[in-house]
């Protein structure tokens, strides 16, 4: 199994460009079964979760040419809507298909997603089902193994979402899009990578209002067209290298980037005494004096997102005095904390939710394990700003959305192996 060696300590600099959105890229995909139209997906990111997703939808009969960046597909000799068990079970991108599908067929089966072990339990899916019934579909359960998830004929919905979640905002969006009629979505997701899906469904044909707003007006068509779709850059990826060249103390550039998609997080950069500029689509990041404890708490778009708290932990340790992180979106997401104290960090857990860091500490290499995505990015940053040695293990996690991570850090003076 691969694993990352880091020797840290080594200051930063120079330019780092940021990859397409995992979190764009992953709807994108199975967004291609809407229309039988060619679908051309420009700025793809090269990472495991978009190979997992062009394989999926491989497996349901569509061609795909793929050139590094670039795939082009079609989804006109799709043969079947029923989701491989096996690669549906790799990763929680895998409910996206389910409402392209059955808005298109009339028709779908999968098996409760799998993915990375952040939510409670297996991560809940309510709130698709709540929404295809909402549609007028019918799910049969009764298999133990499968949902299988049926309608004669979609209507258009008038739907609220009890709480607040981008994947169910996005995939009702898409099955609306070729459902004829007005759907209206109340108490939807804001993100981004929404704004992006509405705007491409839009070029092709559907009426959508109001995405990156609550509430989502959707007059679909039968006759969706397909085009080309950039994926945006990744808002995450941006935040995390922000966050990586305040924690070492450098000056980094980080390039092809949308600043306003990580406005709190820049907010908050500033108070607690990070030195940035930032441009339409750069930030340059520059060495800082001391840094200030500040507390934060995750919210939804566009508060903190839950996916820079980890990487925002690991600047804590570096920033004087005490601040309190609660993590409102996940209760499995602090839990990787535990390896930052091994490595001389002063954290406590309070509870699932919640950790106080007091700081700063000096961090020490260790011999880490990637729990999973996001917390993986934060151990390479730990790594990366601690002395000595750090080896992390299990970095499938962090290639499931961190393009060529090593090659593009060393590029930057980081000394950062891949091995075997
Ligand atoms: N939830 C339910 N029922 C559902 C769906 C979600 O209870 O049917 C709960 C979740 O358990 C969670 C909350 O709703 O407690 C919010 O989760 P949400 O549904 O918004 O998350 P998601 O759509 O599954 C996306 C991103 C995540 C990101 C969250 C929050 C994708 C593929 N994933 O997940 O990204 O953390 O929104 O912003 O877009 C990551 O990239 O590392 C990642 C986990």
């Amino acid at each position: 199994m691969p694993k990352f060696i880091i020797n840290g300590g080594k200051r930063l600099s120079g330019e780092i460009a940021v990859s397409g959105a995992k979190n764009s890229a992953l709807k994108i995909i199975p967004a291609a079964i809407l229309s039988p139209e060619t679908l051309t997906i420009q700025n793809l990111p090269l990472i495991e979760d978009v190979d997992r997703s062009l394989e999926l939808l491989e497996t349901l009969g569509a061609d795909i040419k793929r050139n590094e960046h670039q795939a082009i597909i079609s989804t006109k000799n799709i043969k079947t809507s029923q989701l491989d068990e096996k690669m549906a079970d790799k990763f929680r991108g895998s409910i996206m298909f389910v409402g392209p599908l059955l808005a298109r067929f009339g028709e779908a089966k999968f098996p409760h997603p799998g993915g990375c072990v952040i939510g409670a339990g297996e991560r809940p899916i309510d709130l698709f089902l709540a929404g295809y019934k909402a549609f007028g579909a019918e799910i049969d359960e009764s298999s133990g193994e499968f949902y299988h998830i049926k309608a004669k004929e979609l209507k258009p919905a008038n739907y609220f979402f009890p709480l607040v979640s981008v994947t169910a905002t996005e995939s009702m969006l898409m099955t609306a899009a070729i459902i004829p009629g007005k759907t209206i979505l109340k108490n939807c997701a804001m993100e981004p990578e929404i704004e992006a899906l509405a705007e491409y469904l839009n070029k092709q044909g559907a009426k959508i209002s109001g995405a990156g707003s609550p509430t989502i007006i959707i007059e679909g068509t039968k006759d969706l067209k397909a085009g080309t779709f950039t994926v945006i850059p990744d808002r995450i990826e941006t935040g995390s290298f922000a966050i990586l060249a305040a924690a070492a103390q450098s000056e980094i550039t980080i390039t092809q980037c949308q600043p306003e998609h990580i406005m709190t997080l820049l907010v908050i950069l500033e108070e607690v005494g990070v030195n940035f500029e930032i441009g339409p689509d750069w930030i340059r990041v520059k060495p800082n004096g001391k840094i200030k404890g500040r507390s934060i708490k995750t919210h939804e778009y566009p508060g903190f997102a839950t996916d820079l708290q980890s990487p925002y932990v690991v600047l804590m340790t570096q920033a004087q005095g005490t601040c309190l992180i609660h993590e409102t979106i996940y209760d499995r997401r602090l839990i990787w904390t535990d390896m930052l104290s091994q490595m001389g960090a002063d954290i406590t857990m309070c509870d699932p939710h919640r950790v106080v860091i007091n700081g700063p500490t000096k961090l020490r290499g260790k011999h880490l394990i990637s729990p999973d995505l996001r917390a993986g990015i934060a151990l390479v940053i730990a790594g990366l700003i601690a002395e000595g040695e750090t080896q992390i293990d299990n970095i499938y996690q962090i290639d499931r959305g961190y393009e060529r991570l090593e090659e593009r850090l060393a590029k930057i003076g980081a000394d950062i192996k891949r091995v075997e």
